[in-house]
């Protein structure tokens, strides 16, 4: 147990469905970079200001690279990542991360994203079939909300219909709570191998998809080691499929729980822009925020942040920061300007945005049209308290 003196344990318990903890709000009034103690014991800093947290991602003298000492890890899960010969981007400081995120930011770009339209707007109309084909009430989460980034990410991997299964299944293991820790490794050893074979076989057969581009482009210039290729397929994998299916469960449920701003959307489709760029900021799914290190003493505030301490940049806090977003607490579909940092910033501000936004705005305007009753039956489990806030199941009926 910890008495008030010392430094709490985190991350914080959500008491609330649709707010982030409550010690966040209290903190940035009173102790805007506060001491954390984390799973492990060692204590870490915690910025709960919106001005803080932008400053620590925007600044070189924090790092992103798991392998510094002193780098807060939430979970013991995260720091078993760690040791792997081949880090995904995320984990990396410059020049290799920028390297390796350069190759593939050609294919997040806008442009891209909107060429995907038409694919992503059928594999969201198979799931609304699926949906209505499960009977009422109905899991909105395994039926719905799961179904979409796993399609679309395979879509954009280049992975054959007849795969999808067995890449689907292994997707799943690798990141839900459901699964143990053995378990789930076992999924990433797996992928990896499946993708190494995937790769050879857009060697010799390319298709129109980031794999198959990635191979010919990169990998068989000389630039990109397989291996490397291997680590960026997955972090697509695991970045884009569980953070964008639990923002499509709890957005259905945060829209079914605003009724009036949820009828302004339904009587002008334009405004779902809106409503996703709300949402994200409102929900802001990063539980645990995003972990940092400093490499050398830094001043935040009255604080100096020593070299070697780690920080965590409390994502849903800054979001909730009263001094930038008026009555920060209310969902808001009218909220002008919304400079959110539910993707982050800086140089790891998240690759897949044009993506999951535009994943989002179709998931959320087909199904409203092809089912207007759309409620809520009361049952649903939210959670997982892992690194992203989520659902387990929504039910619904129509
Ligand atoms: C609504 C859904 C999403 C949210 C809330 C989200 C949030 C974030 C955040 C906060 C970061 C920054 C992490 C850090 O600075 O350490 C990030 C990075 C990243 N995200 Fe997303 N993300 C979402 C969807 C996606 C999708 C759909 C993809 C791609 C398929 C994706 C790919 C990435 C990648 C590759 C990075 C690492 C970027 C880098 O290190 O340079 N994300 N995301």
């Amino acid at each position: 147990m910890h008495t008030p003196t010392q430094a709490p344990p985190f991350p914080f318990e959500r008491t609330d469905d649709l707010h982030p903890p409550r010690e966040y709000a209290l903190l940035r009034g009173s102790t805007p970079t506060a001491r954390i103690t984390l799973y492990n014991g060692t204590e870490a800093w915690l910025l709960t200001r919106y001005e803080d947290v932008k400053a620590v991602l925007g600044d070189h003298r924090f790092s992103a690279d798991a392998r510094n000492a002193g780098f807060p890890f939430v979970s013991a899960a995260l720091r078993a990542s760690v040791g792997q010969k081949h880090i995904p981007f995320l984990r990396l400081d410059p020049p290799e991360h920028d390297r390796l995120r350069r190759m593939l930011s050609r294919e997040f770009i806008v442009k891209r994203i909107d060429a995907l339209r038409p694919a992503i707007e059928e594999i969201v109309d198979r799931a609304v079939e699926q949906l209505l084909g499960a009977g009422q009430p109905a899991d909105l989460v395994s039926n719905f909300a799961l179904p979409i980034p796993s399609a679309v990410i395979a879509a954009l991997l280049g992975v054959p219909y007849a795969d999808h299964e067995y890449f689907q299944e292994r997707g799943r293991r690798m990141l839900s709570s459901e699964f143990t820790l053995e378990q789930s490794a076992r999924a990433v050893v797996e992928l990896r191998e499946y993708l190494g074979e995937l790769a050879e076989r857009k060697r010799a057969e390319p298709g129109d998809d980031v794999l198959s581009r990635q191979v010919h482009e990169r990998v068989l210039t000389g630039e990109l080691d397989p291996e490397d290729l291997k680590s960026s397929a997955l972090l697509l994998l695991v970045a884009g499929h569980e953070t964008t299916a639990n923002m499509i469960g709890l957005g259905v449920y945060t829209l079914l729980n605003h009724p009036e701003q949820h009828a302004r959307l339904r009587a002008d489709p334009t405004l779902i822009t809106r409503v996703v760029e709300e949402l994200l900021r409102f929900l802001s799914i990063v539980h645990t925020g995003v972990p940092r290190v400093a490499l050398e003493d830094v001043r935040i505030g009255d604080t100096v942040i020593r070299a070697g301490e780690g920080v965590i940049a409390s994502v849903p806090a800054a979001n909730r920061d009263e001094a930038v977003f008026a009555a920060a607490t209310r969902f808001d579909i009218d909220r002008e300007p919304n400079r959110h940092l539910a993707f982050g910033f800086g140089i790891h501000q998240c690759l897949g945005q044009p993506l999951a936004r535009t994943e989002l705005e179709i998931a959320l305007t087909r199904l409203f049209d092809r089912v207007p009753t759309l409620r809520l039956t009361g049952d649903s489990t939210f959670g997982p308290e892992k690194s992203v806030y989520g659902l387990h199941e929504l039910r619904v009926a129509w």
